[in-house]
């Protein structure tokens, strides 16, 4: 941007930056430089599309061409913000976690469906918590319900409990370190978005998640679904009878997660859920019931 830019108009400098990010092949350019010329001026969206004829100061400008270098490098837009929305809910983000995606909110879904069903006082898991997205999103939905929050990575879960605090739900999310379901007993509720892309797919990613994104919070292996079926392995020693396990996975591994699923879970109830874009997206074991 040039020095001629320290007059210049909210909407001069939303138009020129929002041309330079679609010639950076950022997509949803237009909103994404409303959202980074906000947090730059310490404001909202909507004040700032409110006031679209005014002239900018010169310490906005500096701090606006700053952020907009770092996205124009590929630098997700929640990672420069600090924050995202998920269901409903503020989650800061940062680069020791993957940022959430809308995907994921399936899993909420489900979680929160089991939950009206089934009541407040099941036995839930969130497994690869990361940010803390699902785990908090789940908690902050249902009054009552407690969620253990679990993942590999120290970075993630300092993360996962800023979000747990910021959000008021310290009694009712507890984050924990583990190996998949490892620390954790008996559950009625297993929900996880664990790293399910390939090392081959990962080289081809885009630069906002390849370059930024935890390398561990995508790759599971050679085959992308090693890490699902590694907790599919695991899960009959977790899940009580009538619980449920829903995973996300890649679009791919719904036949092959499937089959393990019915190895281990013989007599369980073994489907898949497609996102809304039609692919393949949760894995749904349920558990038998007890019999009598
Ligand atoms: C795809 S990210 C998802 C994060 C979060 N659930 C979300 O949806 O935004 C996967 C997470 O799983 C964690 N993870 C990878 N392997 C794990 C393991 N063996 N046990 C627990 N967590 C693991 C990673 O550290 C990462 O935070």
């Amino acid at each position: 941007m040039s020095g001629t830019t320290r007059a210049a108009t909210v909407a001069a400098i939303i138009s020129e930056a929002a041309e330079r990010l679609r010639a950076a092949s950022v997509a949803d350019a237009r909103p994404e430089a409303d959202l980074l010329l906000a947090h730059a001026a310490g404001t909202d969206r909507a004040h700032l599309v409110a006031r679209l004829k005014d002239p900018l100061e010169a310490a906005t400008i500096g701090a606006f061409r700053r952020t907009l270098a770092r996205r124009l490098a590929h630098e997700p837009l929640a990672y420069i913000t600090g924050h995202r929305e998920f269901y409903g809910i503020d989650i800061l983000c940062g680069p020791a976690a993957l940022v959430p995606r809308p995907e994921s909110e399936l899993l909420v879904d489900l979680a929160l469906a089991e939950v009206r069903a089934r009541g407040a006082a099941l036995r839930i898991a969130d497994v690869g918590t990361g940010s803390g997205a699902i785990a908090c999103a789940v908690a902050a939905h249902a009054p009552g319900a407690r969620v253990c929050a679990v993942d590999v990575s120290s970075a993630a879960l300092a993360l996962a409990r800023r979000n747990v605090e910021a959000l008021g739900l310290g009694g009712r999310v507890d984050v924990g370190q583990g190996d998949l379901l490892g620390g954790l007993g008996a559950l009625d509720l297993v929900v996880a978005n664990l790293p399910y892309v390939s090392a081959s797919e990962w080289r081809g990613l885009q630069p906002e998640v390849r370059d930024f994104e935890p390398r561990g919070a995508l790759v599971a292996g050679p085959a992308g679904s090693e890490v699902n079926a590694r907790l599919i392995a695991q899960a009959p020693a977790h899940l009580a009878p009538g619980g449920l396990l829903a995973l996300e996975i890649g679009d791919t591994h719904a036949a092959v997660l499937s089959g393990i699923a019915r190895g281990h879970f013989p007599g369980a109830s073994v489907s898949v859920i497609k996102d809304l874009g039609g692919h393949d997206r949760v894995l749904l074991v349920r558990q038998e019931r007890e019999a009598g």
